[in-house]
């Protein structure tokens, strides 16, 4: 199994961001895992506790609707929200983290699948009460930031919900950083793409030096 090298991973990504090719890396960190899913640098490796308080403390009862889990990695947001009682799809770009979601959770009720947030299959247009965005547009460079943003309210079914939670930034600050974490004003996009915001946290997290974040709710 390859050890995480910070300056290497900074340097690949940046390789294929010149290229114009903004998702042709997500691939090889799967791949570096060597098939142990516990060796993905950037996963958890539980549900994130945000989305577990959202799912106790909203009002309504969510068995029976839909799900969708954007760039799932690993699969455990994906996981809480099945056992939560939604019908989840989860999707990911890289055929390796859903190799290993599958092999993960074989008995799941989880639909895990390869696929392109910005090619999705039709049927996916509209068709979700709930979208979960967990660190996939700070992964991503310029344009695709906004294009991902688009596609992801895209798949949101009237009066859906979409959480989105991230690292972030102060505006105007570390505008070279990989990943680049969101600032108020590319968070607020969702509200510019007529969606109405339900609730907004900016906080810290438990590392040394805290590194800030946002976890959002908006609803269609
Ligand atoms: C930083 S990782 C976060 C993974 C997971 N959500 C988590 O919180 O651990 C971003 C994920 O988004 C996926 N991804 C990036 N671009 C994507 C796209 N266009 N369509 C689907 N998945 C994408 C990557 O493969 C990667 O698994």
């Amino acid at each position: 199994m390859k050890t995480f090298d910070p300056v290497a991973y900074k340097k690949m990504v940046k390789f294929y961001q010149d290229q114009d090719d903004p998702t042709g890396w997500f691939n090889n960190i799967y791949t570096d895992a060597e098939g142990d899913y516990r060796a993905v640098f950037w996963a958890d490796l539980e549900p994130n506790p945000y989305l577990l308080k959202w799912l106790k403390n909203s009002p309504f009862n969510h068995t029976g609707r839909k799900a969708i889990v954007v760039g799932c990695g690993v699969g455990d947001d994906a996981q809480a929200l099945s056992e939560a009682g939604y019908e989840v799809t989860a999707f990911d770009i890289s055929p390796e983290a859903i190799r290993l979601c599958k092999k993960r959770y074989s008995d799941t009720k989880v639909k895990y699948l390869i696929a392109d947030l910005f090619d999705y299959p039709s049927q996916w247009f509209e068709n979700y009460d709930l979208v979960y965005e967990c660190n996939t547009i700070q992964v991503l460079p310029g344009k695709y930031r906004v294009q991902a943003r688009s596609a992801m309210v895209s798949l949101l079914a009237p009066q859906g919900f979409i959480l989105v939670s991230c690292r972030s930034r102060a505006q105007g600050e570390q505008q070279n950083d990989i990943p680049l974490p969101l600032d108020k004003k590319e968070i607020d996009g969702f509200i510019g793409c007529g969606l109405s915001e339900e609730s907004f946290e900016a906080y810290d997290d438990t590392q040394e030096p805290p590194v800030p974040h946002f976890f959002a709710v908006y609803k269609k």
